[in-house]
C-alpha cells in the first residue's frame, strides 16, 4: 500500500473533502455522548504517532496529540527538535526520518522551518508523513480546518468572497487556504497587505492561470479597507511572520491593518472573521466578543479534522 502522506493543501478534491467533513461532524457529535467517547477511544487504539516539531507550536502540536489520544493512539512528542534532536549534531532531516521509521510508528507529524521539508521527509519515509507546516510553504491541515470552519458556517464552499489580509508573503496558512479555496466555483479573493508582504508571484500566476478572480489592496487606506470588508463573506487575518522575514525587509514594513470594532460594523452580519492564531495586534481584543469572530472555535474544529485525517491515513475508512 502506498503511504497516504499529507503534504500540501492542493492534494485534496471536493469528494474527499465532503467525506472528511462528514466524518469530522460525526466526531463532533460523538464527543458529546459517553458511548461516543468510548467508541472514539477504540478507533486507533495502540497505534503510535510521532510528533517531531523543529519550529515553535502550541496549537498544532497539542491538536495532533489530542486528536491521536482521543482515538486511543499513543503519542511520542518532541518540540524544539532543532535544539533537542540530533539536528544539533548535524544530522540531516532525511537521516532523522529514516531512523524514526525504524521504530515503526503508524505516522509522523512534522513541522520544519524549511520550505519543502515535508516532501523531502516523505521521499525517505516508510510511514505516512503529515506536514504540520514547512517554512512559508504549506500548512495543509490548517487549510483543512479553515475550510471546514467555512463549510460549517455556509454549508457550501461555492460563491464566497474571501478577504485575506496581513503577511501574505510569508504566511503558509494564507497560502494553503488560497490554494484550497481556489478550487471552488465562484470563489473570489480580496488580498490586503503592505506592498512588501504581498502574495508571491507563483500564487498570483496560479490564480491567473485558473481564472480565479482577485484584487490586491496594498495601500494603507481605511476607506478602501472598509469598502472591501463590506463585501466579504470570510475575513481571514494573519500576523507578521517575523521569524521568517529578513531583517532588512522587516525594518521597512509599515504596520499591518488592525481589525477593530469599527471595522466589524461594516462587515456583513453573516460574515465570519478567522485567524489561524497566534494573534498579535492585527485583531484588537475588543473584537473577540463579536459572534462573527470564530478564531477561538477554529482550534476545536482543527482537532476534529485531524482525528478524521488520522483515521483516514491509518486505513480505518475507505474514502
Ligand atoms: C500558524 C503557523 O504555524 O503557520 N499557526 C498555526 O499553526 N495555527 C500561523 C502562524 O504562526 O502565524
Amino acid at each position: 500500500m502506498t503511504n497516504k502522506h499529507i503534504l500540501n493543501a492542493e492534494q485534496f478534491d471536493l469528494p474527499f473533502l465532503l467525506n472528511l467533513f462528514k466524518r469530522t461532524t460525526q466526531f463532533d457529535g460523538q464527543f458529546n455522548t459517553s458511548t461516543g467517547k468510548i467508541y472514539l477511544r477504540q478507533r486507533l487504539s495502540n497505534q503510535i504517532l510521532f510528533n517531531i516539531f523543529y519550529e515553535p507550536s502550541t496549537r498544532t502540536r497539542f491538536s495532533f496529540s489530542a486528536a491521536a489520544l482521543h482515538l486511543g493512539m499513543h503519542v511520542v512528542d518532541t518540540e524544539s527538535a532543532s535544539e533537542f534532536s540530533s539536528a544539533i549534531k548535524g544530522e540531516t532531516l532525511e537521516d532523522t526520518i529514516r531512523v524514526l521509521c525504524q521504530y515503526r510508528p503508524s505516522a509522523i507529524v512534522l513541522r520544519h522551518h524549511e520550505d519543502g521539508a515535508a516532501v523531502r521527509a516523505a521521499e525517505v519515509s516508510t510511514v505516512p508523513i503529515i506536514n504540520a507546516g514547512d517554512g512559508k510553504w504549506q500548512h495543509p491541515t490548517q487549510a483543512l480546518l479553515d475550510v471546514y470552519t467555512i463549510y460549517r458556517k455556509f454549508k457550501t464552499l461555492n460563491n464566497l468572497t474571501l478577504m485575506i489580509g496581513g503577511d501574505l508573503a510569508f504566511s503558509r496558512t494564507a497560502r494553503s487556504l488560497i490554494q484550497l479555496m481556489s478550487k471552488f466555483a465562484g470563489v473570489r479573493f480580496i488580498f490586503v497587505s503592505p506592498p512588501e508582504l504581498a502574495l508571491l508571484p507563483d500564487i498570483i500566476e496560479q490564480l491567473q492561470n485558473n481564472k480565479v478572480p482577485f484584487v490586491e489592496v496594498k495601500e494603507n487606506s481605511q476607506e478602501l479597507l472598509k469598502e472591501y470588508l463590506s463585501h466579504a463573506d470570510v475575513v481571514y487575518w494573519t500576523r507578521l511572520q517575523k521569524e521568517r522575514i529578513p531583517s532588512e525587509l522587516l525594518d521597512q514594513i509599515s504596520n499591518l491593518f488592525t481589525i477593530t470594532p469599527a471595522h466589524m460594523e461594516v462587515m456583513k452580519p453573516s460574515a465570519i472573521l478567522m485567524h489561524p492564531l497566534p494573534r498579535n495586534q492585527e485583531i484588537s481584543k475588543e473584537v473577540d466578543k463579536d459572534p462573527r469572530a470564530v478564531y477561538f472555535q477554529q482550534p476545536y474544529y482543527g482537532m476534529l479534522i485531524r482525528m478524521a485525517l488520522l483515521e483516514w491515513i491509518l486505513g480505518q475508512t475507505g474514502y
